[in-house]
């Protein structure tokens, strides 16, 4: 069979370029574009040194897209993404997308798109094998344990909150029922972001701060008993890598979006 086309946007960034140089090593794939707007013009492997790289980079997605990627994948920033995935629908691409941030009305309109032009989506908040199975497990709570909460945790300069990690978890556990609360949020007494947000009917507090990198924690409490579930990332961007080629290779069987990792995974 002939290897999947790639091209990643944001394949100079913290995230793209480990998953860049994991699709130059892998045998079924072949890296044809990168985006970049401040490395355009040049050649990925000369920026990621690694001189066997020879994909060339782009400075917008309509240039990359002339390299005809089977799979676009979007890792650049919560801003450019949505019009990035629509772009690249457009010009024919499958979708995966890591950046974190895009909304549910966001991914509504990426949905239609995708229909229209019979392209598959999957986007996965994070693509850690931990945290997906963290999200699998929680849903399996959360059909015995009518009470949950979600902390989020992340470095101080991460912008959107809560993280993708934390909104996935929330709009899966949605799917299963809305937490119980035992006191209405509007009968807090003193501030009531105390209580964090309420978002897909979970309670989910951020935390930002230096010395943290992408954490969550599922709390689900019952009378003298209660199980946490806790996905922990070290600091390099290598647990995202291999989810992401699971991505990119199974994204081509969709039409339309789909979200969260464990959807193309078997169980
Ligand atoms: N789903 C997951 O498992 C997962 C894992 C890690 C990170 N993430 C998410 O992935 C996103 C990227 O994170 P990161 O830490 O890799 O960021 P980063 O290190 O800042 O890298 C961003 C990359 O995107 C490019 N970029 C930014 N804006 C662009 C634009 N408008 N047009 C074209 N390219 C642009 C940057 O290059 P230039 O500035 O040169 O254009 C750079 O290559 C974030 O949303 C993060 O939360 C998700």
């Amino acid at each position: 069979m002939a290897n999947i086309r790639v091209c990643v946007a944001g394949a100079t960034g913290w995230a793209g370029s480990a998953l860049s140089k994991g699709i130059f090593q892998a045998t079924d794939l072949e890296l044809v574009a990168a985006i970049s707007r401040g490395h355009a013009g040049k050649i990925l492997g000369d920026v990621l040194e690694l001189p066997e790289l020879t994909t060339p980079i782009f400075g917008t997605v309509s240039e990359a897209l002339n390299m005809n990627p089977e799979v676009f994948v979007e890792y650049t920033k919560p801003d450019s993404a949505k019009f990035h995935i629509l772009s690249a629908l457009r010009g024919g691409a499958h979708v995966v997308v890591g950046t974190s941030g895009l909304s549910d009305d966001d991914f509504r309109e990426i949905d239609e798109a995708a229909k229209e032009v019979g392209r598959g989506v999957l986007a996965v908040g994070n693509f850690a094998l931990t945290a997906v199975l963290l999200q699998k497990f929680s849903e399996i709570a959360a059909k015995y344990i009518p009470h949950w909460e979600i902390i989020d945790y992340a470095h101080s300069d991460k912008k959107d909150a809560p993280s993708g990690t934390a909104r996935q978890l929330a709009s899966r556990l949605s799917r299963v029922r809305e937490s119980e609360l035992d006191i209405p949020l509007d009968e807090t007494q003193g501030p009531k972001e105390s209580r964090g947000v309420r978002l897909h009917g979970s309670q989910i507090h951020s935390v930002r701060l230096p010395g943290y990198v992408i954490s969550v924690d599922a709390i689900f409490g019952m009378p003298d008993q209660k199980l946490i579930l806790r996905h922990e990332s070290g600091t390099s961007a290598e647990p995202y890598v291999d989810g992401a080629l699971l991505a990119i290779r199974n994204v081509g069987s969709l039409v339309g979006v789909r979200r969260g990792l464990d959807s193309v995974m078997e169980f």
